[in-house]
């Protein structure tokens, strides 16, 4: 079952009298229960296209569906499935913190006591700064209560917009752990972000989007291994300076030694037995793939 279905989807934007093709989206579909990242530079058109499936923006053409029912026809159905936390923040700056879920649980119609506005706000880390107006929050908590807002009616697909914008690294890292949460309990997960390393960490199937268009989609393990290229961090005494393995690069590494290979080339298991009969003596291995960076800037430049 899809969640997300579009088709031939196309933003244009009329601007100096001429007209700006933003968005020209073919077929995406992401399937229900996944956790999906859309990635591209700033521009790209990742907001765009969020907020055309949450119904925010209407497309010049083409189609949206949600859990197959098309947006367009089925608005009501569609704003409950999904909930969305928008890039651009703007609260309503009066409101106390917990008054803002309460209101935002009144316009989907959730009576009190299915209200889970402590809740959220335990998960989201808000709960001590409750009392106070969004204004005076910070710009990491005023992501955060976006977030909860866009929680209120327990939607079954999440779209975060750049969701780590301009958070500190502290709240991020508590957000990735809130966001891995959320997919656990089954919900689809869509994220946007310009930052690789952040869809490296969460999603299991990302988009490349360039210019309004993907230029790739897969799941994650794919996307990695497209450049055959592996590193082996070694913790090791054992020096590098004689070894020598065909097609196989040593650095010197702050554990010990940084090796890099090609898996096409040598199998780890096999780059691990030539290291030990030349005499390294392994103290943990960690072996990592190529970054989502080197790969991005392998897709955009090949
Ligand atoms: N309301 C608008 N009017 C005209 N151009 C727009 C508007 N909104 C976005 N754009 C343009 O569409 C392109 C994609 O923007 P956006 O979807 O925000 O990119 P991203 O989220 O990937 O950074 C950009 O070139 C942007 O300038
Ligand atoms: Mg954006």
């Amino acid at each position: 079952m899809n969640a997300i279905f579009c088709e031939n989807l196309v933003k244009e934007y009329l601007s100096s009298f001429r007209i700006n093709r933003v968005l020209e989206i073919e077929e995406l579909k992401i399937k229900q229960g996944s956790f999906f990242g859309i990635l591209g530079p700033n521009g790209a058109g990742k907001s765009t296209l969020i907020n055309i499936i949450t119904s925010l923006i209407r497309p010049t053409s083409g189609k949206v569906e949600i859990f197959g029912k098309n947006i367009a026809t089925n608005i009501v159905f569609a704003k409950t499935s999904v909930g969305t936390a928008v890039q651009d923040i703007k609260l309503d700056p009066f409101p106390y913190v917990w008054e803002s879920l309460e209101f935002q649980a009144g316009y989907y119609g959730i009576p009190k006591k299915s209200r889970k506005t402590d809740e959220l706000l335990h998960n989201l880390g808000l709960y001590e700064h409750r009392n106070k107006k969004a204004r005076m929050l910070s710009g990491g908590m005023q992501r955060r209560l976006v977030i909860a807002k866009a929680l209120v009616h327990d939607p079954d697909i999440i779209i975060l917009d750049e969701p780590t914008a301009g958070v500190d690294i502290e709240l991020r890292t508590h957000l990735w752990q809130f966001i891995r949460k959320l997919k656990e309990r089954g919900k689809t997960v869509i994220i946007t972000t310009h930052y690789l390393e952040e869809a490296q960490e969460l999603c299991q199937e990302i988009a490349f989007i360039k210019g309004g268009k993907i230029i790739m989609q897969d799941k994650k393990s794919n996307i990695l291994s497209l450049l055959d290229k592996k590193s082996a961090i070694i913790k090791t005494e054992s020096s590098v300076d004689n070894i020598k393995i065909d097609g196989v690069l040593f650095e010197t590494h702050e554990f010990g030694i940084k090796v890099n290979y090609a898996p096409s080339q040598i199998k780890t298991i096999e780059l691990i037995e030539k290291l030990k009969q030349s005499g390294v003596e392994i103290q943990d291995l960690t072996i990592k793939d190529a970054n989502l960076d080197e790969v991005f800037s392998y897709i955009i430049n090949r």
